[in-house]
């Protein structure tokens, strides 16, 4: 296949393979929502995963996936959705008056703050006390070995990998999953890197599930970890989950849930620091929200309160959109296959073709990025920021392809992501909280940001400044009003 523009291409892997690149909703819908397990994850894909997250959900595979899913999908249900929702507001707040004592106690700013230095941490503690209600109190600066141990482990393991390593990672295709767990004690700094967070994950892990397993009380509020260990009482041998698996699954939330979170945050404060227009829309549905919980006199918001806010939600299905934090992911046919296309395309002989036939075991890269700036689907503006087009009319009308807004930034299928909801809860009442109480500027010297692609995660870089490590610098200046 030699065309594609933005629908499919083949390109050549180490070796001299050919990956298939997709980024045409119905090949997309049919390999992430109609093939179920046809497209399992493939094996470099799958060490990665277990390498950095553990063997929990991310990295499980075959009937073991599914059992996991089936444990842990309750913790993500409405009903608890709800309760994690005064969390978020909680920490988002906690946010704001941080920065108010330690950037604006003297003077009302402005100040440029690294935001991408603060929200992980935010997000950390989020996930610590969603998951296993344990306060790792890194925004207070309590405990900060788990937020040292992740902080920008995409950038430091796998951001601009070495040749060679680029070549060992292709021919673990041709290695069986039990020999690959083996390259974890490789002496390199990827793998160092990955060990040595998901040790102390693991330690610091075991040690809460030990201390939960001992509480004779149950609590009101059950977290993620409470619901797995209830599974474990469950009659139900199949849904029995291990100490070591709940230790796993900790590890993988902790990593899949928060730097992902924040670091879409930092898009969407980035484009809004870009457009202050944006943000006074933002501040005008804030003021509503504040003025119906003042009627029902309450203080905290709802999910529902947050859903309503058409703007706020647009500006975030926008950004998700251009920025999706995972770009791509990857599979690998389990049997021969016929994928389908929207609209034909020319295939290497020059013949018009409806069909792509593929062979068991081709690989085949989904682009998240390319599907999400398709112009058949979003309109010929696909590449610019625009929010409205998730106001005006319904630009996903024609596909059904994403989890959420049919974006393809959560994925889709029966590998989609399970905290899709949680982390869109959890961006809207960051916006809530942070907008109310600052506004959000570039910097005057307006550095250039870069996103850079680090193992699977676009990360904010400035350019000619990529010794700084990761950043997103925007100039932040405190907002008088009477909730402030
Ligand atoms: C903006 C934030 C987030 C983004 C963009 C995101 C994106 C994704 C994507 C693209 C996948 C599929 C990866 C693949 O198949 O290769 C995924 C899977 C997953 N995500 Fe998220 N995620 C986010 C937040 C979260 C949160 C907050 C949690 C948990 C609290 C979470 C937990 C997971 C888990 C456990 C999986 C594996 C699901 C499975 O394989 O069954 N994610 N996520």
């Amino acid at each position: 296949m030699e065309q594609g523009v933005w629908k499919c291409m083949a390109y050549q892997d180490c070796f001299g393979s050919d990956i298939l690149m997709l980024t045409d909703p119905k090949a997309l819908q049919h390999i992430c929502q109609k093939s179920g397990y046809e497209y399992p994850k493939d094996n470099r894909l799958n060490e990665i995963t277990r390498l950095s997250a553990g063997d929990g959900l991310v990295a499980a595979i075959g009937h073991a996936h599914i059992r996991q899913r089936n444990v842990m999908t309750p913790s993500f249900s409405t009903t608890r959705l709800r309760d994690y929702v005064s969390l978020f507001q909680r920490t988002a707040s906690k946010v704001a008056d941080k920065w108010k004592t330690e950037f604006f106690a003297e003077s009302d700013g402005p100040v440029t703050i690294p935001v991408n230095h603060w929200l992980p941490r935010a997000t950390l503690d989020i996930i610590g006390e969603a998951v296993c209600s344990y306060s790792f109190g890194t925004l207070d600066n309590e405990n900060t070995e788990l937020a040292d141990a992740y902080a920008n482990i995409f950038a430091d393991s796998l951001l601009i990998p070495s040749r060679i390593d680029v070549l060992f990672k292709a021919t673990w295709k041709y290695f069986p999953m039990r020999l690959l767990h083996f390259v974890e004690y490789l002496p390199t700094r990827e793998y160092r890197r990955f060990r040595g967070s998901l040790k102390i994950m693991k330690r610091i892990g075991g040690q809460i599930i030990d201390e939960k397993i001992k509480e004779d009380t149950p609590r009101k509020r059950k977290d993620i970890v409470d619901v797995m260990i209830d599974a474990n009482t469950s009659f139900n041998p199949k849904q029995q989950v291990s100490r070591d698996e709940l230790t796993d699954q900790m590890a993988t939330l902790m990593l899949a849930g928060h730097e992902t979170t924040a670091t879409s945050l930092n898009y969407i404060l980035w484009e809004l620091a870009k457009r202050p227009e944006y943000q006074a829309k933002i501040r005008e549905e804030i003021d509503t929200l504040r003025n119906n919980l003042t009627r029902r006199g309450e203080s905290e918001y709802t999910i529902e309160d947050l859903e309503s806010m058409k703007y706020t939600v647009a500006v975030v299905k926008e950004t998700m959109r251009l920025h999706p934090i995972l770009y791509h992911t990857t599979r690998e046919a389990a049997r021969d296959d016929i994928i389908p296309l929207s609209e034909p395309i020319k295939s290497r002989t020059g013949e018009l073709i409806k069909n792509i036939s593929i062979s068991k075991g081709q690989l085949v890269l989904l682009s998240f990025w390319g599907y999400n700036r398709v112009p058949a689907v979003w309109g010929e503006d696909a590449d610019t920021w625009n929010p409205k087009r998730f106001l005006d009319s319904d630009v996903t009308r024609n596909t059904n392809v994403g989890l959420y807004a049919n974006l393809l930034t959560f994925s889709a299928g029966v590998r989609g992501c399970i905290g899709w909801r949680f982390a869109v809860l959890e961006i809207l009442s960051f916006l809530v909280e942070l907008l109310e109480h600052f506004k959000f500027n570039i910097p005057p010297e307006k550095l250039e940001i870069m996103r850079v692609p680090a193992g699977a995660i676009m990360t904010p870089f400035i350019r000619d400044n990529m010794h700084l490590g990761p950043m997103m610098p925007l100039q932040v200046i405190p907002i008088q009003n009477e909730y402030a």
